[in-house]
């Protein structure tokens, strides 16, 4: 971590929106009986949930068993993650249930029933088992969101398989390392997907990873676009060729509370992403518990949308596990908010009579941009609930939420968490908590959080480090492959706490305002990047020496990566290389880490000790005075590249 000053000034926000009358007295949580429960015994606050809200084969005999870092929730007791998800919905005569209202970008729809979800999902556990695949093998997903996707990660959870999801824009580079870290036995993908209009090639980046992927046995492929893709036969096999053979039953297995459910990785502050380890009792209690009651959910009524997507965490806690476990319907979205047009969000809104909404703030900044008239054009009465995730919400952006999509009715709630925290932590209760627009209030009952300064002491008031000091249910396990990275990221740095990584404030009221990253992660829409991943990206092109990257704070995304690059002598400078760099980044990484803007350099701001100090380039991006220079190697450094990315241009 860097010890530049990172926290920022308060906002001056003294705007308060307590939730309705109407609207507390009907809610899941309408006072502080929750906070006062988890205040007075907070494992057997979790423990009612785990019992309450799941169904196990066998209880769990000890809540908690807590050796730092290594947390065991539920211990002895036993559950299955699709078990819960499905069958004991069906069971209780619920098949016929709408589980997922599915749209495709094109506009073709389908409707998914728990019962259907249920046949499909275990037929693809069986499946997965006729091509090999055993408990506790890994098991790597590259796909659009089309509902084989939660199929496929239910068919895992069924089977006790351990699920990967890649992220459909990463590219084949991120995909072998992902693959092989968590040495990967079966890759599920599709021939594509639908975005913007046009058909994205899938398969085509899983090919080119197979080369490199020695785990990989078979690859499983989804037809959704109807492409023309390669083939290598006995490696590779259509989903519905193996579909129609399969049979639909297929017992769940029982699995320890313990057991692993997932792989999902994240950025850090290292060139190498971290496989973040999600177990399954924890953390399927933590996600049931926020779902229903962060969303006010009303699973008889209510038609919920969580418009992310499902290779972040936030689609697999709340598009796939959360609401299933719940058993309510939810709308899927394949494709982008601005096709065919710029309403589209607001069109499904209307057409599915959605009640929750959640999405991400750079969504929202973006909709600012395009103006009114598109939500004023719908019929959005429906709303009842909306939510952030990703990033800090500006109070400007909230206020925009607040009124044009929630008709000044609806509570928001800006949910901080993590991946590693597999569920929400510090989040209003919409019947409960009075939001402020811009912060994320308070912690959720049952988790502890404090910020703390720089030595770590815990402090009552002003700006700091946030930290959570007591395990929670769906808190990650560890780093795959890595107990020391573990140990090392998220336990060492203030002893005895969890470090996220994030600056935090606290108001005068005691309210949570979060305020970005304070490590050497960027946050682009709403999405982790590390400057190091980039950086790397940036020097394997044959043109550069060297590179440095920051994150510049961008009206929409956030903040949009800058990078800083010094040429190879015989390399020629020029727009042209500019973006043969910037394409060079997305090829290597995906087209989420491709910099706004490639800066040409002679040199880079340096200590003596030769430590690139990014605080200086952070400065030049966003175009302000520049901090301390004592410490530079050479001061005229700075006044070059200042003028150099005045003169470099900023790309979409
Ligand atoms: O910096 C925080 C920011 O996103 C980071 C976590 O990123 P990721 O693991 O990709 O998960 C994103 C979805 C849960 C955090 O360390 N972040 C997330 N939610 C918020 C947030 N920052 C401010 N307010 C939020 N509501």
């Amino acid at each position: 971590m860097s010890n530049e000053p990172t926290i920022e000034d308060y906002y001056f926000e003294d705007r308060k929106f307590p939730p309705s009358d109407e609207f507390r007295a009907a809610a899941v949580a309408g006072d502080r009986s929750l906070f006062e429960e988890a205040e007075a015994d907070r494992l057997g606050f979790w423990a009612r949930q785990a019992r309450e809200l799941l169904t196990w084969y066998r209880d769990f005999d000890t809540v908690l068993e807590w050796e730092l870092p290594y947390a065991k929730w539920f211990v002895e007791g036993q559950l299955n993650v699709s078990y819960n998800c499905l069958d004991r919905h069906v069971e209780s005569g619920k098949g016929d249930k709408i589980a997922y209202y599915w749209e495709g970008e094109p506009g073709d729809t389908r409707t998914i029933t728990y019962g259907d979800l249920l046949s499909e999902v275990s037929k693809f556990a069986n499946v997965l088992k006729g091509l090999g695949v055993e408990r506790g093998d890994r098991i790597a997903i590259y796909m659009p969101m089309i509902p084989e996707l939660p199929v496929a990660m239910l068919a895992c959870a069924r089977i006790g398989a351990i699920h990967s999801v890649v992220f459909g824009g990463f590219s084949p580079d991120s995909l072998i390392d992902r693959i092989n870290d968590a040495e990967a036995k079966i890759v599920i993908t599709s021939d594509g997907g639908y975005r913007r209009g046009a058909p994205s090639g899938l398969k085509v980046n899983c090919d080119v990873a197979l080369g490199s992927t020695p785990s990989v046995t078979a690859q499983v492929v989804v037809k959704r676009t109807d492409q023309d893709v390669e083939w290598v036969e006995g490696r590779d096999h259509w989903y519905h060729d193996l579909m129609a053979e399969a049979s639909d039953d297929c017992p769940p297995e029982h699995m320890n509370a313990e057991d692993l459910l997932y792989l999902l990785y994240t950025s850090g502050t290292t060139a190498k992403p971290k496989g973040i380890m999600h177990t399954t009792g924890g953390y399927l209690t933590q996600v049931a518990f926020t779902h229903r009651t962060i969303f006010d959910l009303r699973p008889d009524e209510d038609i919920y949308w969580c418009a992310a997507d499902i290779g972040w965490v936030t689609g697999h806690s709340y598009i796939v596990y959360g609401p299933l476990t719940n058993g309510c319907t939810s709308v899927m979205y394949e494709g982008t908010p601005d096709t065919p047009a710029r309403d589209r969000l607001w069109d499904i809104v209307e057409r599915y009579k959605v009640t929750q909404l959640y999405t991400a703030p750079t969504a929202i900044r973006t909709f600012m941009k395009w103006g009114t008239m598109e939500p004023a054009a719908h019929d959005l009465s429906t709303l009842r609930v909306l939510g952030t995730v990703g990033e800090p919400i500006n109070p400007e952006a909230w206020m925009w939420y607040h009124e044009h999509i929630g008709g000044e009715s609806c509570p928001i709630v800006d949910t901080w968490w993590q991946t590693e925290t597999g569920g929400h932590m510090i989040t209003p209760l919409p019947g409960e908590t009075v939001t402020k627009p811009g912060s994320a209030t308070f912690a959720i009952p049952g988790v502890n959080i404090e910020v703390v300064d720089d030595a770590g002491n815990k402090i009552e008031r002003g700006g700091g480090y946030l930290t959570i000091t007591d395990p929670w249910p769906s808190m990650l396990r560890g780093i795959w492959g890595d107990p020391e990275r573990y140990m090392e990221t998220y336990w060492s740095e203030y002893p005895g706490r969890y470090f996220a990584g994030d600056g935090a404030k606290l108001d005068e009221d005691g309210y949570i305002w979060l305020l970005g990253r304070v490590d050497d992660v960027m946050n682009v829409s709403g999405h982790r990047i590390s400057t190091a991943e980039v950086e790397s990206a940036l020097v394997d092109h044959p043109a550069v020496a060297e590179a440095a990257v920051v994150g510049a704070t961008d009206d929409t995304t956030g903040q949009a990566i800058v990078g800083y690059v010094i040429l190879r002598g015989t390399a020629e400078a020029g727009d042209h290389l500019r973006e043969e760099i910037r394409q060079h980044v997305s090829k290597k990484l995906g087209p989420i880490a491709r910099p706004r803007t490639v800066v040409l350099v002679p040199d880079l701001p340096k200590t003596r000790s030769g430590k690139i100090m990014r605080r200086l380039l952070r400065d030049v991006a966003e175009g302000r005075v520049l901090g301390d220079t004592t410490t530079l190697a050479d001061e005229s450094v700075v006044d070059e590249i200042r003028s150099r990315a005045r003169d470099s241009p900023q790309e979409d």
